[in-house]
């Protein structure tokens, strides 16, 4: 077999061949011609793809298809993407991959530019890219291969190009030893994914530079050094600084570079011709008994996991998607991304130097699929693999090094532990002593400078603040290994598992995080759900998960985990993080009214100018007064408190709100961008009520309509005023969110709830006591067949002049712990009542908590305050419909809509409530959003409570004290049909 028909490579365990070595990515002047554009395709379903002539220039391929090159083939009409979380696609056989391997074929001819050759040098031919491996011909001469998905990789052209019709041809196969070494929890999506590029280099040109730019916090002096394979000069013209490359040279008085205030000093790194763009920021990044500091002050990462996304290409995101991702997490306060688990574009990293976000950069190595074998021949402990690994590490921190964001190594994610650690270890530490290392999934932690874990409950967080953490498996307690990870800095590398509606407890973990000086950062997993669009029967666009694919195995909805919706809609967890994360907070003094506001700023390298600070006080929603606060001069971690104006205290329930906003834009938001806030109670009073006639039933005249009627025999409620209405019944179910079912059998509420029955509670009246005009009491039982539990209710109804009144009694009754279901003892998530109303009504305006959706563990994001919205904005569109909408402790909501009048409903003092065009059961059996159907009805829920959210989906159990403990409920609601329609 020639080596241009090899085709054992796939199987081979090395990395590549015939590559250049790797070296820094860098913006230069010298000639490039961008491959980027349609090329020819074909795809085969083995590995010998289209046969041995494929590379050869004389093949005619004018009539083969065209793909888009960055792209992935299978998101272009071929094959299909494959998701799984944890499991490989193919036969652990490591490292042999089937011959049943789908290949691309891409080849492409180009022509050089007639100036092409004026300059004198080399030819180098870079894919940024190409998942999972590539063979790669020019004019029908090998030029090598490549593995490493999310790495680049380049060829020394030699005299191989010529001027014109230049024939590149790339074999592309969808599994390689590589793939071993790529078992993310994201869809499998093979191709030239990332840009291709044929570079001139200059003769004397520079390949490779190092940027050695420290900070040193005690004399506030940059020290700088540019260490490059060849001579050169390196020049800062604001630092009036022209050097040669390798000397070093201290400056007085930099401003350090931080994610905080992203200080770039532009420069150039000039040889042979060549000029290459400098973006230096001096920085300096240190471990010092046990806390994490950057420029000498400690430092602390509100991050999240990033995973390269769009819903319609991929992992192949544009540069304007990159900002996109890059200008919302900023303004959501996020100050902090982990690459997982993969070293992104590089122009990524330009963009966190730019805008400023610290980077824990994390090499392309997951071997989680070892699982399913007991990590039986896990690469990370084998041999053969060594040289592959290294090649990984070797290549991200080479391309990478330069980019002041990037703070920390990550040696890769779950792939257990092994001897070829400590040889990635040592590698990194010898080229760039300058980064601490991160690496979780060995729990000796020997490799890592920071201790680490995914998910912990509270209760282990806090102990790990404390550094009072229990000794992990394998580790002999007070042991010198024990004893080092005790000292180390703490890095949470995901927690708050954003899967559907959530995550709940985000505020209980800020509270303990803030509270340890040994927390380096927490990384919410994680930014973007991986949904891929499809379109329905019905024409319309919708998100598919890996459960949409026909496929084994299949790691299903797993992939919609993110605080975005794969089109990038936030989800309101993005909203709750924002809040908890804010890098400003407030507190009070002391007292009901306020007279001092204390001001903490949670920034570590910035003080507080730039920002206008604001207050605001309204009464039932309506502002009263409000003005600016002149806030003194305020460093990092540092507190001030500041005197607030009076305020005046009339009737109605009063709320302060303290709002920090840009007073300049920046480049990732306008001036006056929020960038923290909060809300007090002020003053001593009660939501005002709507004005009631007397209660008396003789004060209402005759002929005056009831204000509702009722089935005196059935015990039903048929209208308020004019309203037709479908009675309330208790109801005790949701439509689960993702947390409800827990992970794997873990926490599994969801299917607890379905076995027992509360999805589908049948109600009985047992007595109606119908004695008195003004008065009706239902007695009756709801509950599920086949079960003894339920719930036994007293409804009184009392009616008024101008409303009615519901006073609600649900006692449990039966067997609430039925056996069979192990430690789940039932608790209904929610205890309340569902009513149908007529469809036109389309508008709610409430007071309360708002305007998103709350719940009892995630609702610091929302303000009480007066909101409006149409029924269809009060629905959050998760990609998998499950419970949404709800608003915690709203005081008052009115339902409006053309025709109908205009329906009251208080609280008595507050009330959750839902509203949508469908029912919770329908909402359940829905698959995807377009399966959601308008049912002609409105329905509300009105809830005296509802469980929170949690993020079991991946993590620990609910906390007990938001589920709703089993016992005797009693609440009132109030309903007043208002004269008329509003407007
Ligand atoms: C972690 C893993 C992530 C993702 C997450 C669950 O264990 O590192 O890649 O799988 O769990 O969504």
């Amino acid at each position: 077999m020639t080596e241009a028909g090899r085709t054992d490579f796939p199987s081979d365990p090395c990395p590549g061949s015939g590559r250049r070595r790797p070296r820094a990515d860098a913006i230069s002047d010298a000639p490039a011609l961008n491959l980027n554009g349609n090329w020819r395709f074909r795809w085969s379903p083995t590995d010998r793809g289209t046969g041995d002539r494929f590379a050869d220039p004389a093949l005619d391929d004018h009539e083969w298809d065209q793909i888009a090159v960055p792209g992935h083939w299978v998101l272009q009409g071929y094959d299909q993407p494959l998701y799984t979380n944890t499991a490989f696609p193919f036969p652990i056989d490591p490292p042999r991959v089937p011959t049943d391997n789908p290949t691309g074929d891409y080849r492409v001819r180009f022509d050089l530019p007639v100036d092409w050759a004026a300059d004198q040098g080399r030819d180098v031919l870079r894919f940024q890219g190409v998942d999972s491996c590539a063979t790669v011909w020019l004019n029908g001469s090998l030029l090598g291969h490549s593995k490493g998905s999310r790495l680049p990789f380049e060829f020394d052209l030699g005299d191989r190009l010529r001027p014109q019709d230049n024939v590149l041809a790339v074999r592309v196969h969808r599994w390689s030893s590589g793939s071993y070494l790529e078992d993310q929890d994201m869809w499998w999506l093979p191709g030239i994914f990332r840009d291709v590029a044929l570079l001139r280099r200059p003769a004397d040109g520079i390949d490779d530079y190092f940027v050695h730019a420290d900070y040193d916090p005690e004399t506030g002096n940059g020290i700088l050094r540019v260490d490059a394979d060849r001579p050169g000069r390196v020049a800062i013209d604001e630092l009036e600084l022209d050097v040669g490359t390798g000397e070093q040279v201290e400056i007085a008085a930099v401003e350090p570079w931080s994610a905080e205030s992203p200080r770039l000093y532009r420069g150039r790194l000039q040889a042979g011709g060549e000029t290459i763009e400098l973006a230096v920021g001096f920085r300096r990044v240190e471990i010092r008994d046990g806390r994490f500091l950057i420029n000498g002050a400690p430092t602390y990462l509100r991050g999240v996991n990033r995973h390269e996304h769009h819903p319609d290409v991929g992992r192949s995101l544009d540069r304007q998607t990159m900002i996109t991702d890059v200008i919302m997490m900023k303004r959501a306060g996020i100050n902090a991304v982990r690459t997982a688990h993969y070293p992104p574009h590089p122009e990524f990293l330009r963009l966190c130097d730019e805008y400023g976000l610290w980077v824990v950069d994390e090499c392309d190595i997951e071997t989680h699929g070892f699982i399913y074998a007991g990590w039986r021949g896990n690469p990370l402990a084998e041999p053969l693999w060594r040289e592959a690994l290294l090649d990984r590490i070797e290549r991200m921190v080479e391309r990478d090094k330069n980019h002041p964001s990037v703070v920390i190594w990550s040696l890769g994610n779950e792939s257990d532990g092994g001897d070829n650690l400590a040889e990635l270890e040592r590698w990194i530490r010898r080229r760039d002593p300058s980064r601490p290392l991160h690496y979780e999934r060995d729990r000796s932690y020997r490799h890592s400078d920071f201790y680490s874990l995914m998910y912990p409950d509270l209760d282990t967080l806090e102990a790990i603040g404390r550094r009072r953490e229990d000794t992990p498996d394998g580790v002999e307690p007070g042991s010198e290994v024990d004893q080092r990870r005790r000292g180390l800095p703490f890095l949470l590398c995901e927690y708050a598992h954003a899967m559907g509606n959530g995550p709940g407890s985000l505020d209980d973990y800020q509270r303990v995080l803030d509270e340890h000086d040994r927390f380096a950062g927490a990384f919410v997993w994680e930014w973007i759900d991986h949904g891929l669009t499809g379109i329905a029967d019905d024409g319309s666009r919708y998100l598919r998960h890996g459960g949409d694919i026909d496929y084994q195995p299949n790691g299903g909805r797993y992939c919609l985990d993110g605080l975005l919706f794969a089109d990038r809609t936030p989800s309101p967890g993005l909203a709750e993080l924002q809040k908890v994360i804010q890098p400003i907070s407030f507190g009070r003094s002391s007292g009901q009214n306020p007279q001092e506001l204390v001001i903490t700023n949670r920034h570590d390298h910035r003080d507080l100018t730039g920002l206008r600070f604001g207050w605001s006080h309204a009464i039932d929603g309506r502002e009263r007064s409000s003005g600016e606060l002149a806030v003194p001069a305020c460093g990092p971690r540092e507190t001030v408190t500041v005197p607030l104006p009076a305020l005046v205290d009339e009737e109605g329930e009063g709320q302060l709100t303290i709002e920090a906003r840009l007073a300049d834009g920046a480049g990732w938001a306008a001036a006056g961008h929020r960038v923290a806030w909060e809300q007090f109670p002020v003053g001593s009073g009660k939501p005002r009520r709507l004005a009631r006639a007397p209660a008396l039933p003789s004060a209402r005249a005759r002929d005056e309509p009831a204000v509702a009627e009722f089935d005196h025999e059935t015990g039903r409620l048929l209208s308020i005023g004019d309203v037709p209405v479908l009675s309330p019944t208790l109801d005790v179910c949701r439509a689960p969110v993702e947390n409800d079912h827990g992970q794997g059998s873990r926490n599994d509420l969801a299917r607890v709830w379905s076995a027992v029955g509360l999805d589908r509670f049948l109600h009985g009246v047992d007595k109606i006591d119908a004695g008195r005009t003004d008065r009706l009491v239902v007695f009756g039982r709801s509950g599920p067949a086949s079960q003894t539990l339920g719930f036994r209710t007293r409804l009184e109804w009392l009616l008024r002049p101008d409303h009615l009144r519901l006073e609600v009694t649900a006692e449990p009754v039966g067997d609430w712990d039925p056996t069979g279901y192990g430690d789940h003892r039932v608790r209904p998530p929610r205890v309340g009542l569902r009513l149908g109303l007529p469809s036109g009504y389309d508008r709610v305006r409430w007071f309360g908590p708002g305007p998103e959706e709350s719940y009892r563990d995630s609702r610091s994001a929302a303000a009480v305050g007066l909101y409006e919205r149409t029924i269809e904005d009060l629905q959050t569109p998760y990609p998998v419909p499950q419970e949404n909408g709800n608003h915690v402790d709203t005081r008052w909501l009115e339902l409006s809509g053309r025709g109908l009048p205009t329906l009251r409903i208080d609280g008595d003092p507050v009330i959750d409530f839902t509203a949508r065009r469908w029912t919770g059961e329908q909402l359940a059996a829905a698959g995807h959003p377009y399966e959601l159907v308008d049912s002609h009805r409105l329905w509300l829920n009105l809830d005296h409570g509802q469980q929170g959210l949690g993020s079991a989906a991946c993590g620990p159990a609910l906390p007990q004290k938001y589920l709703l403990p089993l016992q005797t409920y009693r609440f009132a609601v109030e309903f007043t049909p208002l004269p008329g329609e509003r407007s």
